[in-house]
């Protein structure tokens, strides 16, 4: 995530809700209107299936509270507003409790088809389908609790665990490759250039190597990492991922395929 933001974060009730204004709730209707005839087209079934499960609003930005609602019953998270940047060790400590920080502003007008920083766009509309899904949430949890046992100096190697699958992944259905993470779901121009852009790398899904390459936020990536399906992911979750942290650093970086500017992780 960027180191600034121009937005600031908007304070919940005593019952959690969010006083959006009618503008705030016309951008959201028009964002989903734009994205989801294609996200129908490129995300992949788990992440459709979780939408269907959650039934978000089209006309009007949702309520944390009522996703938490919708999300206990089916994988015991829950979702709560934060400011629009926290800490890794806050990040984790809330994925390792299934509670999934979220920033509560949405995008400006201006910043309608790209936004650097994550909106409540992109943590609704992008993460929830996944959190919906057991798989998903047993994967995101296992994140956050191998960041409570990781020391300052590993986050920066754990998040690529998180950025290449939950934010960026990609999975194979059938012979064609679709978008399963939220950072390419909530994108209107990524989403299509992660699956079909000739010149991107996309590399098959191994711990290791997602833990050793670098990325950038700011830009479309230029690697991407693939499942063969969901187990992958569950099988991750059993490994030592400290201890392939520590195998990660051992090997050191790859060299990133970008310029250096704004290197995240
Ligand atoms: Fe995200």
């Amino acid at each position: 995530m960027p180191k600034s933001t121009k937005y600031t974060a908007k304070t919940p009730d005593h019952e959690g809700r969010i006083d959006y204004s009618a503008q705030d709730d016309a951008v959201w209707c028009d964002l989903v209107a734009q994205q989801q005839p294609r996200v129908a087209k490129f995300a992949a079934r788990p992440f459709l299936e979780g939408q269907k499960k959650l039934n978000l609003p089209m006309d009007r930005v949702p309520q944390c509270v009522d996703l938490t609602e919708s999300l206990l019953p089916l994988t015991g998270w829950r979702v709560a507003p934060v400011p629009a940047l926290i800490g890794f060790s806050q990040f984790f400590k809330m994925l390792s409790e299934r509670t999934f920080p979220a920033a509560s502003f949405i995008r400006d007008r201006e910043d309608f088809d790209y936004i650097e920083e994550p909106d409540i766009f992109h943590e609704i509309y992008g993460h929830s389908p996944l959190l919906a899904d057991a798989r998903f949430a047993e994967f995101s949890q296992a994140i956050g609790e191998t960041g409570l046992r990781c020391g300052a100096g590993d986050y920066a190697w754990l998040i690529r665990l998180y950025w290449f699958t939950v934010e960026f992944g990609l999975i194979r259905e059938g012979d064609a490759i679709k978008v399963l993470g939220s950072g390419l779901a909530s994108s209107p121009g990524e989403l299509q250039y992660s699956v079909e852009d000739q010149t991107a790398v996309r590399k098959p899904f191994d711990v290791i190597d997602i833990l050793r390459t670098p990325y950038r936020i700011d830009i479309n990536q230029p690697v991407y990492f693939v499942l063969n399906d969901v187990q992958q992911l569950l099988n991750a979750c059993k490994r030592d991922l400290l201890q392939d942290i520590k195998t990660a650093q051992a090997l050191g970086l790859h060299a990133p395929s970008f310029p250096q500017k704004k290197m995240a992780g």
